[in-house]
């Protein structure tokens, strides 16, 4: 079988990513990892067992024996969980013990899969740097936080804009900020704003750019 063709997603935080790669792994029939739930499932584990995400040799343990179960728990996706796993996701052993695992789904995609796509942080400059097509999805902070809020909204919670607007910055201070693979756009991504763009505009142009390099059949 050829090299399976590698679609690397990055962005900060409710960007938009996890939908537009959703998207993406469905209409090219690829496979999909949302390496954010990775670092969420270490923070959660931590979360469960009354720990704090900051515990270096906690978060350490709980990276390298790492508890699948947790992609399914239905608080992976609190907004708690989210700002623990930027804290997990600083400490570098934490992110060495799971890249393994993230560079054998993209070698090897789950139901010998043509493809694989694969959202975070760190996809296009550190997990896969050869991946042929790398976006970086990005919006204002306002705009994330007002889709953010909204998304709650819909969940029937009741968020405070203001609160959202200072996690989400806060969340972008330590994930550019920190030593080990900040969020930063490879030198070869083609960057994606999406503030103004609706998701359809978003989803047709990375299509485009996938079609343009998806090898001939
Ligand atoms: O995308 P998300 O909100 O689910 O990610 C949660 C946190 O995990 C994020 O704030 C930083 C960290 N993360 C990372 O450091 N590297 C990745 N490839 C994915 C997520």
């Amino acid at each position: 079988m050829q090299h399976p063709f590698i679609i690397a997603i990055d962005g900060p935080a409710a960007a938009g990513k996890g939908t537009l790669a959703r998207r993406l792994a469905a209409h090219f029939d690829f496979a999909y990892l949302d390496t954010g739930g990775l670092y969420r499932a270490v923070a959660l584990s931590l979360l469960l067992d009354g720990k704090d995400p900051d515990d270096g040799d906690a978060a350490m343990a709980a990276a390298a024996d790492l508890d699948t179960r947790l992609l399914d728990a239905p608080r992976l996706r609190d907004e708690a969980t989210g700002a623990a796993a930027s804290k997990v996701a600083a400490i570098p052993q934490v992110r060495s013990n799971l890249l393994e695992f993230q560079r054998n789904f993209a070698s090897h995609p789950p139901g010998g899969k043509q493809g694989a796509v694969l959202d975070g942080r760190d996809i296009g400059t550190k997990i896969c740097p050869e991946a042929p097509l790398k976006l970086y999805v990005t919006a204002s902070a306002e705009e994330r936080a007002r889709r953010r809020t909204a998304e709650l909204r819909d969940r029937g919670l009741r968020p405070d804009y203001a609160d959202i607007l200072s996690d989400v910055k806060a969340r972008d201070a330590r994930d550019m900020g920190r030593n080990d693979a900040p969020l930063r756009p490879a030198d070869d991504a083609h960057l994606l704003d999406t503030t103004d763009l609706d998701i359809d505009a978003v989803f047709f142009r990375a299509v485009e750019l996938v079609k343009e390099k998806l090898p001939p059949q």
